[in-house]
């Protein structure tokens, strides 16, 4: 069966994280994806929180499959060559360097599009034009100043950072969509075009629901929802919400069964609308179904701390797969604090490839992520990531160069 993009050529010059995650997921689309490294070294998570000596880490082979490598020196006159030679050949080229360093190694957007009017660049950084344009940015960085940071965890503790790698990854993912959008427009206007994620616009991007809080909240002074009312105070701006749900349905997190001992022995109880008097009848409060205290979203608002501590007392009876399998019976939203392990242990996510097995010739076999995109037309397989300048000489060869000539920029290091 084809590929979406199997006839998408990429220039990768992507490191770390977030540059990474957009290559992946076009390789796994189906564009041939050229990792350009530098010799000796490569991408610096290839040796970062190694878990076996020698191998490259987790980090890099899970953000890196599917992906050709080959070594070049961009700043050696002849290295250049090279790659003017691969931007002339590809659709794509992909950077997340700091601010200035493609132009610091002579590709400018101009220069690039001397070379070939077609090629889109896209281009992870930091923040957008502004005072912070030039700022060197890692994920954390970007949670914080995305508005992400400031609106996650508890009111009477400091600002949070979360798990998910929404600064990364999820510009990584923002970038993509802008590729292939880019793409599309190509086909009308033969042009290539410059495409910018910036990392504090796409974590921003996913906190849009905290930025609608700020105005509702500056408009009447209380947000209903929020565990700040009605017994605690609101400031000026949106303050942390613990575990309450961002959307109109109030939700936390309760106990379960064992949680003494298991740190994830947890569930996300929503208390949704419809299906109220059904959550009443389980956790054996029927009255609350019609007392007009609670019988209403609005009347149960400023209840709601009551009302999780009553359910509480029930989920506590039962492990937290147990509350799952009883409450989806009445189509109460819910969901289990999965840990890691139980995520990598789960038959049905290895069954639909989100968690595949891969074998790598220096680690041998691990774990990763698989494509949480899954097109009926575009199956992905999931191949391992190469090791560095693994592809040199297929790509020079592509790329016309004669075994002599190759063998010439290996000596004087531009390959
Ligand atoms: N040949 C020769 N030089 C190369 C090269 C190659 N193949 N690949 C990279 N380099 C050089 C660059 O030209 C640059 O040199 P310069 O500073 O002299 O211009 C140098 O390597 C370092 O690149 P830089 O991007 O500055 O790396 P860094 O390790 O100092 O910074 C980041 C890392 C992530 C902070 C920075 O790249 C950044 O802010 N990127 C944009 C935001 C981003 O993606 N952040 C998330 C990362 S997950």
């Amino acid at each position: 069966m084809g590929k979406a993009l199997e006839d998408v050529r990429i220039l990768d010059f992507t490191h770390v994280q977030s540059g990474p995650t957009c290559t992946q997921l076009l390789a796994w689309f189906g564009a041939d994806v050229i990792k350009v490294e530098r010799a000796g070294a490569g991408d610096v998570t290839r040796e970062q929180l190694r878990d076996i000596p020698e191998a490259d880490s987790l980090y890099f082979t899970m953000l890196n499959h599917n992906k050709r490598s080959v070594t070049i020196d961009a700043k050696n006159p002849e290295g250049k060559q090279v790659l003017e030679a691969l931007i002339q050949k590809c659709d794509v080229l992909v950077e997340n360097f700091a601010p200035g360093a493609l132009d610091r190694m002579g590709f400018t957007w101009e220069r690039i599009q001397e070379l070939n009017p077609r090629m889109i660049v896209a281009s992870v950084k930091g923040f957008g034009a502004g005072p912070y344009e030039d700022c060197k940015v890692y994920e954390n960085v970007a949670q914080c100043v995305g508005g992400a940071a400031s609106t996650t965890g508890f009111d009477d503790g400091p600002p949070v950072v979360t798990g998910a790698q929404i600064g990364d990854s999820g510009t990584g993912l923002h970038l993509a969509l802008g590729i292939v959008t880019a793409l599309y427009q190509r086909k009308t206007t033969g042009r290539g075009q410059h495409v910018l994620a910036a990392m504090q616009d796409g974590v921003l991007n996913l906190c849009r629901v905290k930025l609608r809080d700020q105005q509702r909240l500056e408009r009447t002074g209380v947000m209903r929802e929020y565990p700040q009312h009605p017994n605690g105070t609101f400031g000026e701006a949106v303050p942390r919400a613990g575990n309450a749900s961002g959307g109109g349905q109030p939700g936390w997190i309760l106990k379960c069964k064992g949680w003494e001992a298991d740190p994830n022995a947890y569930i996300y109880f929503i208390t949704q609308a419809p299906v109220w008097a059904k959550i009443c009848n389980v956790i054996g409060k029927e009255e609350w179904a019609t007392d007009p205290n609670y019988a209403t979203p609005a009347a149960r608002l400023p209840h709601l701390k009551d009302i999780f501590a009553e359910i509480e007392r029930w989920t506590m009876t039962k492990t937290k797969f147990e509350a799952m399998e009883i409450l989806n019976k009445y189509d109460i939203p819910c969901g289990p604090i999965l840990s890691m392990k139980e995520i990598a242990e789960e038959p049905s996510l290895r069954k639909t490839g989100t968690i595949v097995e891969v074998d790598h010739p220096v680690r041998g076999k691990y774990l990763t992520v698989g494509n949480p995109i899954k097109l009926s037309d575009s199956p992905t397989e999931v191949t391992r990531s190469p090791l560095l300048g693994e592809h040199t000489d297929e790509v020079m060869a592509e790329l016309g160069y004669h075994p002599d000539q190759i063998a010439h920029l290996r000596v004087v290091g531009a390959i």
